[in-house]
């Protein structure tokens, strides 16, 4: 059942460009335009919404927090992410114009289920972006959005995250269709883009030998840090936790702009820190501060282990490692950055003997609150 991997994780990191393809699979018509014809809500009614809530927990959040990124951008429609167990204690404003998006691999979690109760008594309108079909949240929901990543086994999540991103995407995307005009034409680019975004997986996957050799030599480091922005930065958040739920090692992941205003007093000579840098054509100039960040770093001696595009040299005078990832327009790179950093907790876990799919205190699904 592993297919002739060591581990499921493995396997299913390496089932990553068939997640996204088979999530994007027949959601789109022949001309290009988006049919989520099993979402089971009116286009009246997603027409109407006026507010986003997302609520998850653990790496679906940070699928959620690149969602709020792409759907502000694409959509204009604001949108708020919060873990599933806060969202329900802390008074949350929501009524029928409001979409609660509820993020669920398992579609069991506890936390995350009760949050989509709350939101419906609220009278919020409830969504489901979900990867197990008949489970409890999408019953419990007005709309389903299912990820079509297939069963995930490792208690680590690696294709449903991308699955999850993958269906936040759709949603964002479909939101501007509806809006029409402009908005409805900039959807159509990406929806597109998307299409060739599988292949580019495929790409980066068909060579982490290096990242795998820079993590067997890391065996016994005590702390890594993870600096990305915009985008960027729930994937720093993602390279972070998978680092702790897999090989036990202290991580944090930062928003590279936080970095002078607290972070940097971390650094020290031989500090690994992995960077994640925009494309060259990210807006704002996002590009050229991460870059800096890097130098930063690099001064106080961090060892700087550096993702970024093929074809950025900016990155090279800086960078003790770097890890190439095909171009793609700046929304869609969390699908390819997160690849390099859940390969190296993988092969840091691996290294230290620990076990994998199964680390230590976690559950797939935590059924209680
Ligand atoms: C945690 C798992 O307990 O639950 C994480 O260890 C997972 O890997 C999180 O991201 C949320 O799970 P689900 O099934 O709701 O996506």
């Amino acid at each position: 059942e592993k297919g002739g991997y060591a581990t499921y994780m493995e396997k299913e990191i390496f089932d990553q460009p068939q997640a996204v393809a088979d999530t994007l699979l027949g959601r789109s018509n022949a001309a290009g335009d988006l049919q989520l014809d099993d979402l089971r809500i009116s286009e009246e009614q997603l027409a109407a919404v006026d507010r986003v809530t997302i609520v998850a927990c653990g790496t679906a959040a940070y699928a959620g927090m690149v969602a709020k990124y792409a759907i502000e951008h694409w959509a204009r429609i604001p949108v708020e992410v919060s873990l599933a167990h806060e969202f329900r204690y802390c008074d949350p404003i929501a009524d029928e114009k409001t979409l609660v998006v509820s993020i669920s691999q398992s579609g069991e979690t506890m936390d995350t289920l009760m949050a989509v109760k709350h939101a419906h008594d609220l009278g919020a309108l409830t969504l489901s972006i979900c990867n197990t079909h008949g489970s409890t949240i999408p019953r419990e929901s007005d709309a389903v959005l299912y990820t079509h990543a297939g069963p995930e086994i490792a208690v680590a999540s690696t294709k449903a995250f991308l699955g999850q991103i993958t269906a936040c995407y759709i949603l964002g995307l479909y939101l501007a269709q509806l809006k029409g005009g402009s908005y409805a034409d900039d959807a159509k680019q990406v929806i597109a883009e998307l299409q060739d975004v599988p292949s580019k997986i495929a790409d980066v996957l068909s060579d982490v030998s290096r990242v795998r050799e820079v993590a067997r030599f890391m065996a016994d480091t005590r702390s890594v840090l993870f600096l990305g922005r915009h985008v960027g930065y729930p994937i720093a958040m993602e390279g972070a936790l998978k680092l702790k739920e897999l090989a036990y090692i202290h991580a944090e992941g930062f928003a590279a702009g936080e970095l002078k205003h607290g972070p940097i007093a971390l650094i020290e000579p031989g500090q690994p820190v992995f960077v994640i840098v925009p494309g060259p054509d990210t807006p704002h100039g996002l590009h050229g501060k991460v870059v800096s960040n890097i130098q930063e770093i690099r001064a106080r001696g961090a060892r700087t282990l550096v993702i970024a595009e093929e074809g950025d040299t900016s990155v090279d005078e800086f960078a003790d490692e770097v890890f190439r990832i095909p171009h793609t327009s700046p929304m869609l790179q969390p699908l390819l950055t997160v690849l390099p950093l859940q390969v190296f907790a993988l092969e840091l876990s691996t290294a230290k003997g620990l076990d994998v799919d199964q680390p230590r205190n976690l559950a797939k699904s935590v059924t209680v609150e």
